[in-house]
């Protein structure tokens, strides 16, 4: 079968700009917020159910888009806890040219425009005049509309550039706006029934939502409260960041993990705690190497390559990966606050769909090691380990924005993070044997494939998040 290759645009790589235009520091802002009907249940067509709460469209679990509204035009777009800022590209009914340039580049790709407003629609919330970027060249950024930044607003580039809060992002926008909305944003992703393993979180359609809580997840709001970081080196680099607990990841031994900050001097935790970034804009986890190979090198059978090309051609491009029985069920858990969060082995190795040159299946680490140059770089903010959907998929999130809003009195509460593991170690071995041993729990089977001839392969092109000097 021909490697499907997709090129989800994960972390943006780097926000450049061109030049500053000061002319626009008087933005008129306009802003009314409102709600529909809270009784409003019924999904119109672009995604809100009507109770907080908003559909996503998950893409062959490398992607997962919702829609915006603008000018009361929809918009696709990806969700994205790793930057900041919203984008998009074609045409905004009524919207309005500030005439500042501003660009995004990705590792691959860039977005090139204008600052705009126009009107949002967002969950059932109404912005008037959002800033946005109007994208007029769009390079290879994959199959999208644009991006909604989800993560906390000083690392914004358009208010950065309009030099106002006038420049704020949706999220701010919409709490500043809705002071009887709590500042919190949660979100589940699902898994993609056509790709390996359809059990998701049963009822339970991948959504977002502001200022309420998923029906029957409720639970989130007694987790322990994670302390989301403030970024030690710059208000610039801002990520959603916490701190693992020390060794808090347990191999597939049952062991755990010695783990070190390679962030010198952190200013939070221990030296024996990771700092962990949350971000739904990134299909494939990033840990630091040497943990990676505690996880995948003791596999009988595992083998490491600096180039995936010499695995299967197709493969080109991916780089440091670990190759490992198909039909090993890698168990590996994160521990956050004391609570533990087992990952599905079906995030934690991806068939990708292709037989090597001796005709058996390749299954590669799908928790691969981050650039060197990136963990404890200061350029890219104060972080170890970057936890993308690989392992969101396995946790409902609540991020409490608290005072990371702009202009927040200084009376708001800290903002932190909440988890809650919705999936449980027997149901993710019961999907790991259906999907890779045939049904049948027995190691020595081999397996020959009942799963969906539709296996997704997975090639991401990895992209990140760049700080200023970028
Ligand atoms: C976005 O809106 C369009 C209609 O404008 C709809 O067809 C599509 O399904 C929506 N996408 C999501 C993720 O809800
Ligand atoms: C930004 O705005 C502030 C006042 O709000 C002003 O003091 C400052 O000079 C402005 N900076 C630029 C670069 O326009
Ligand atoms: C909103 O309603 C939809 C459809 O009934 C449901 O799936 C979803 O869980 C609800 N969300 C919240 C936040 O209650
Ligand atoms: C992974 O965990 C499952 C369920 O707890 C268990 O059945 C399986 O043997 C474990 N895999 C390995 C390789 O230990």
């Amino acid at each position: 079968m021909a490697v499907k290759v997709a090129f989800p645009l994960s972390l943006i790589l780097s926000v450049a700009i061109f030049s500053f235009s000061s002319s626009v520091t008087a933005v008129q802002l306009d802003l009314i917020g409102r709600r529909k009907h809270p009784l409003f249940r019924k999904r119109d067509e672009s995604g809100t159910f009507g109770n907080g709460s908003l559909a996503l469209r998950n893409e062959q679990d490398l992607s997962y888009f919702c829609n915006v509204t603008l000018g009361g035009r929809d918009f696709e777009v990806i969700i994205d806890t790793g930057s900041v800022d919203l984008w998009v590209s074609g045409d905004v009914p009524g919207t309005k040219d500030l005439g500042v340039p501003m660009s995004i580049t990705f590792a691959k790709g860039d977005v090139t425009g204008n600052i705009n407003t126009a009107q949002l629609e967002f969950d059932g919330f109404t912005v008037q005049n959002q800033a946005y970027l109007k994208a007029e060249t769009a390079q290879d950024v994959g199959d999208t509309d644009g991006v909604l930044g989800l993560g906390p607003s000083s690392a914004s580039d358009v208010r950065r550039l309009l030099n106002s809060s006038s420049g704020d992002p949706p999220l701010d926008q919409i709490f500043k706006q809705n002071m009887n909305t709590p500042n919190f944003m949660t979100f589940l992703l699902s898994r993609d029934g056509t790709a390996e393993g359809s059990s998701s979180v049963e009822g339970y359609p991948a959504q977002l939502t502001i200022g309420t809580v998923t029906s029957g997840l409720e639970a989130i709001l007694n987790a322990p409260k994670l302390p989301a970081l403030t970024d030690q080196f710059s208000p610039l680099a801002q990520h959603w960041l916490t701190l693992l607990d020390a060794d808090g990841i347990i191999g597939p031994d049952g062991q755990k993990i010695q783990t070190q900050t390679a962030i010198k001097n952190p200013t939070a935790g221990t030296p024996d705690q990771l700092h962990v970034m949350f971000d739904s804009g990134f299909s494939i986890p990033q840990l630091p190497g040497s943990i990676v190979d505690k996880i995948y090198g003791k596999i009988p059978g595992a083998q490491f390559f600096d180039d995936a090309a010499a695995i299967a051609p197709d493969l080109q491009g991916l780089e440091n990966v670990w190759r490992i029985p198909c039909d090993y069920e890698v168990n590996v858990s994160f521990v956050f606050a004391g609570q533990e969060f087992p990952i599905s082995p079906l995030d934690l190795s991806v068939d990708v769909g292709e037989k090597d040159s001796s005709g058996k299946e390749i299954c590669i680490s799908f928790f691969q090691q981050i650039d060197p140059n990136i963990e404890g770089n200061p350029n890219f903010g104060a972080l170890d380990m970057i936890l993308g959907m690989g392992f969101l998929r396995n946790t409902y999130i609540l991020f409490n924005f608290g005072d990371f809003v702009d202009g927040s009195a200084d009376n708001v509460a800290d903002p932190y993070i909440q988890l809650l593991s919705v999936n449980d170690k027997s149901q993710n071995h019961v999907d790991f044997v259906n999907a890779r041993l045939n049904g049948k729990d027995d190691d020595s089977s081999t397996h020959s494939s009942s799963r969906p001839a539709l296996s997704v392969l997975v090639i991401v092109v990895l992209v990140m998040l760049l700080g200023p000097g970028f």
